[in-house]
This record gives C-alpha cells, sequence and structure tokens, in this order.
C-alpha cells in the first residue's frame, strides 16, 4: 500500500448479472461496516444495465459506482454506444477504460483508451484506465516497456490522484488463477508510479490510485495489497461473490 493514499477496491463483472444479482451489491453493502469504510473506497462495475439499479441500491452506503466502458463521443448517432454523461447520469462515479478484453476483442488503441478517459473526465466520471502485459510479452521481457508505452499513450494529459486511476492488469493473470510474484508486482508498479510522474508531474503522480487486477482472491490478497504502490484491487471473478470481495476490501485495512 501507499500509506498517504485511502486505497480503492472495484469489482467488474463483466458482462455477468441479472436484476436478480443486485443482491450482491446489497450484500457488499451490509458488510461495508465503519471499519472497512474507515479504511478502503470501494467501488461496484455492473453491466451498464444494472448501472441504475445498483446506484439506487447503494445510494447512502457510500460504495460508489462505475461503467466498464464509455464513448469517446458525447452523444448522437453511434448505436450501441453509451457515453459518458450517460455513466454518470446513471449515478456512476468510475468508468473502467481500457480493459485488456476492450484492447483485444475491440481492438482499442491507447490513442481510443485516451479518447475515453478524457471522455470520462468531460462528465467528471474518474476513469479507471486498464494497462498491463500479455504472457508473450513478460517472457519476452518487454513487460515494462509494454505497460510504459501504453501509459504514455493512453493517460489523460494533466491527470491527477483525484481525476485518474490506474490498474496493473497483467493479460495473462486475468481469470486464470495466475498471479504474478509480489516482486513482480512492486517492480511494475513503482515503474507505473515513475512513469506517471514523467507524464503528469512527480506531486500529481503520488496521489494517483494503482490498482492490481488479475485474479484477485481472498487467498492471496493480502500478500498483494501489503506491495509498495498497490493502492487496492481490481476485482473480476471476486467481486460476483460478496463475501469474496468483502474479504478483499479487509486486506486493504
Ligand atoms: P479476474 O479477477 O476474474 O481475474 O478479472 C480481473 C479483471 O479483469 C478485472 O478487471
Amino acid at each position: 500500500m501507499t500509506r498517504s493514499i485511502r486505497p480503492l477496491v472495484a469489482g467488474n463483472w463483466k458482462m455477468n448479472g441479472m436484476k436478480a444479482d443486485i443482491v450482491i451489491a446489497s450484500e457488499v453493502a451490509k458488510g461495508y461496516d465503519a471499519g472497512l469504510k474507515a479504511a478502503v473506497d470501494l467501488a461496484i462495475c455492473p453491466p451498464a444495465s444494472l448501472l441504475i439499479t445498483a446506484s439506487v441500491v447503494l445510494v447512502g452506503s457510500r460504495i460508489a459506482t462505475g461503467g466498464q466502458d464509455c464513448s469517446t463521443q458525447g452523444s448522437g448517432a453511434f448505436t450501441g454506444e453509451i457515453s459518458a454523461a450517460m455513466l454518470a447520469d446513471a449515478g456512476a462515479s468510475f468508468a473502467i477504460v481500457g480493459h485488456s478484453e476492450r484492447r483485444t476483442l475491440h481492438g482499442e488503441s491507447n490513442a481510443t483508451v485516451k479518447a475515453k478517459a478524457e471522455a470520462a473526465q468531460k462528465a467528471l466520471l474518474v476513469p479507471i484506465v486498464c494497462v498491463g502485459e500479455t504472457k508473450d510479452e513478460r517472457e519476452a521481457g518487454k513487460a515494462l516497456a509494454v505497460v510504459k508505452k501504453q501509459l504514455r499513450g493512453s493517460i489523460p494529459d494533466g491527470a491527477t490522484g483525484a481525476t485518474l486511476v490506474v490498474a496493473y492488469e497483467p493479460v495473462w493473470a486475468i481469470g486464470t488463477g495466475l498471479t504474478p510474484t509480489a516482486a513482480d508486482v512492486a517492480e511494475m508498479h513503482e515503474a507505473i508510479r515513475a512513469e506517471l510522474g514523467r507524464l503528469l508531474g512527480k506531486a500529481a503522480a503520488a496521489g494517483v490510485r494503482l490498482l492490481y487486477g488479475g485474479s484477485v482472491k481472498p487467498s492471496n490478497a493480502v500478500e498483494l495489497m501489503n506491495v509498495a504502490n498497490v493502492d487496492g484491487a481490481l476485482v473480476g471473478g471476486a467481486s460476483l461473490k460478496a463475501e469474496e470481495f468483502l474479504a478483499i476490501a479487509r486486506a486493504c485495512g
């Protein structure tokens, strides 16, 4: 953890969740007790179809909601797209942008991710900009270079700790049960903080929350969350179980 930064644990439900599953959000709210509230911020990013409902269910809980993507555009003839302002209107405070599933399956470039992050900021959402290397890139010793390049291409100019969150999600760790070693996470998060310092200035970079994502579970959360420069987690599968999500949050407390 970075002691001066309040950690954030965000759940990315991905394309999971029918309206009955809103109960997961209520259970997380029930378990977000005074001790946890004092220690860690929580956010739930359900599919767009459940965003308003989740925001309503979570009113008064101090748990934020977020979208999983947003359009680069403000409004208009963009069938199937959702604007950042629409997410904000549905109660969201965050928008995940540049998730590896979007980068890979939808061919999103760094420039697209940057435009989405800027669109989110314009709507007063905090973008959670995702970066991370593939297995081949790690094995070739290119992980740091790949992630730094993604940061240079995707981070909005002038961002600060109040307007930006970065999530390091190694592609090979997502949904696989595999995680990098604590030493590898430490090396990467230190490099991310340093690169943000070059891009945004040291003072701004010092306040940006750097989340780790990829197979975070209650069983590995304490080790991962105690790594220097890890300021929380972006959780996929385990965020669909309230008890597991809360246990991960407790690891930050
Ligand atoms: P898992 O926690 O299921 O590995 O997913 C991580 C992720 O992609 C969060 O955005």
